[in-house]
């Protein structure tokens, strides 16, 4: 059930890197529920088909343009299949990203270049590209961080090296792009149920410990993080730039304290 009272992103084109499952694709449901239009990239073709499907069965409303957001001719031609099947951009989320735990002292130099390159230059990559296209009609950016970009986490060197440079990027971007009419925003998600990122990062187990330290007592839902982005992208958020929003049920209020069991 949709807690705005509008379709408040009628008209609106959304490319989702990542928005074939979990967060980003509980986003691009609440995208279109709110009556945008969304073009969903990552690497598995079949993947955002089924996604794309889900959300609109007839392709009015959602299609699946397979990229690498490692690779910008790959993800150059997404965009341009975007442009081709729906005219415009005007929101992109930028959700693709890899993560796993790891100890810092066992993890290999290519594996920690790996999540930087995905999380981190994949962001930059699809800002710069999707850039001419915002700038054209005014737009916004929404990546999608974490809050281990400034809580000290164990087993996270990589991921959150990766997604403190998403945030100090949405500032500079920010600062840069706001003068041509583009607004660059945050989310940093707490633990979100049902998804890949936490089945990789905690044990059932952990989950329980964890929930029982956090503020509001349990893991958050896609669609908690969907709704935060709906409002977050239109214009209801217009004088809203450069920041990130935490929307994490209070973990990050705990600090490490939360995570110190991932280790214990
Ligand atoms: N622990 C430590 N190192 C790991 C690892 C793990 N669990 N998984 C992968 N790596 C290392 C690999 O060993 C490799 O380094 P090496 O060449 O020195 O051996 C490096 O990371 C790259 O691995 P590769 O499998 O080639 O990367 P990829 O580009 O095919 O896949 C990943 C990227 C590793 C992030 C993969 O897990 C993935 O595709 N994730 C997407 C989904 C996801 O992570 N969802 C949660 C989002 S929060
Ligand atoms: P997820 O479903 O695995 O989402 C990650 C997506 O990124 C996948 O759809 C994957 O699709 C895509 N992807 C990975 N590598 C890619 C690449 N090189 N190029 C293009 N796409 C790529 O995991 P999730 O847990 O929902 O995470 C979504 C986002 O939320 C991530 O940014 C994550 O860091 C963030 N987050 C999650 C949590 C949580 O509790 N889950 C908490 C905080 C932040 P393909 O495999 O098809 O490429």
């Amino acid at each position: 059930m949709s807690v705005f009272q509008h379709n408040i992103l009628e008209g609106k084109i959304a490319l989702l890197t990542g928005g074939g499952s979990g967060i980003n694709f509980g986003i691009a449901r609440k995208f279109v529920e709110h009556g945008a239009k969304v073009a969903l990239v990552s690497r598995t073709q079949d993947k955002l088909d089924r996604a794309a499907a889900e959300l609109s069965p007839d392709g009015t409303c959602a299609r699946g343009f397979a990229a690498d957001v490692r690779d910008p001719d790959a993800l150059s031609a997404a965009i341009a299949k975007t442009i081709e099947a729906f005219g415009k951009i005007d929101i992109v989320v930028n959700g693709a990203a890899g993560n796993f735990l790891s100890p810092a002292a066992l993890l290999s130099p290519n594996g920690f270049k790996t999540v930087i390159e995905i999380d981190t230059i994949g962001t930059f990559n699809t800002c710069r590209l999707c850039f001419e296209h915002l700038v054209a009609n005014g737009g916004v950016i929404l990546n999608i961080t974490a809050t281990q970009a400034w809580i000290p986490t164990p087993l996270q060197v990589h991921a959150g090296a990766a997604k403190a440079a998403i945030q100090k990027m949405t500032q500079d971007l920010a600062l840069e792009w706001g003068p041509m009419g583009i607004r660059v925003i945050a989310i940093a998600p707490g633990p979100i149920e049902d998804t890949e990122g936490m089945s990789r990062l905690a044990t059932p187990e952990l989950k329980e410990k964890l929930e029982s330290k956090m503020p509001l007592r349990r893991y958050g839902h896609v669609d908690e993080i969907g709704d935060a982005a709906v409002f977050l992208c239109s214009d209801a958020a217009r004088f809203m730039t450069g920041t990130t929003v935490v929307v994490d049920g209070g973990q990050s209020l705990i600090g490490s304290a939360g995570f110190l069991d991932f280790i214990s």
